[in-house]
């Protein structure tokens, strides 16, 4: 076997008549190596110890959380009242706020100051008598229930503050 010139020197060793060049690994490549471990230690601390980066379960509920939340804004911008549009409502502090004081003027006096009961029902709990989603809650505040004591309040509040007052019931739910 005769030696290439350009090539380093060829190793002692011989195995079954093979001889290997002794060469050290090429730039490209220990680069690319290296490349990899500093991508890896970045990776697992971006995804895995700080959790800034969001893993493929999160980052689908983070997109469907976001559909809902542009769906429900776009029925409620729609004049559609569903359950949908009262969870966008409980969230905006204006509308909670004018509910508050709505509560406190007209539902205190049976409700309790903190929604705890008294002559009507609690309302701070996770049980409701006559349905836990908005559009029960909304039925009830309007019609009431004759039998029971629990005046109807959509003749006397009118629509738009009846919904406030169900947001602001709906912003403190406990589930
Ligand atoms: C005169 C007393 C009284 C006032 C004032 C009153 N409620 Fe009631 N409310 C009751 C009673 C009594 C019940 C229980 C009805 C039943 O047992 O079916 C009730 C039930 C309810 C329920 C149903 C609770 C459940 O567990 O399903 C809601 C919601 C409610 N009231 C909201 C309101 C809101 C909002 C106001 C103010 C706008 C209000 N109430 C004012 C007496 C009152």
């Amino acid at each position: 076997m005769s030696q290439n010139p350009n090539e380093e020197k060829i190793r002692e060793h011989t195995f079954d008549g093979i001889q290997e060049f002794d060469k050290s690994l090429p730039n490209w490549w220990l680069f690319t190596l290296y490349a990899t471990i500093v991508f890896s230690i970045a990776y697992w601390v971006y995804y895995q110890k700080a959790g800034i980066g969001l893993d493929q379960e999160e980052e689908l509920k983070a997109a469907m959380a976001e559909i809902d939340e542009n769906v429900a804004r776009a029925k409620a911008e729609a004049g559609v009242l569903d359950d949908d549009t009262f969870a966008v409502m409980a969230k905006d502090q204006g509308i909670v706020s004018a509910g508050e004081l709505i509560y406190t003027q007209n539902c205190s006096a049976c409700h309790g100051a903190n929604r705890e009961g008294g002559i009507g029902l609690a309302l701070n709990d996770a049980e409701w008598k006559h349905g836990s989603n908005p559009l029960a809650i909304k039925k009830i505040v309007d019609e009431g229930v004759a039998t029971a004591g629990m005046p109807p309040w959509g003749p006397v509040l009118g629509d738009e503050k009846v919904n406030q007052v169900v947001a602001f019931l709906v912003s403190k739910q406990v589930k």
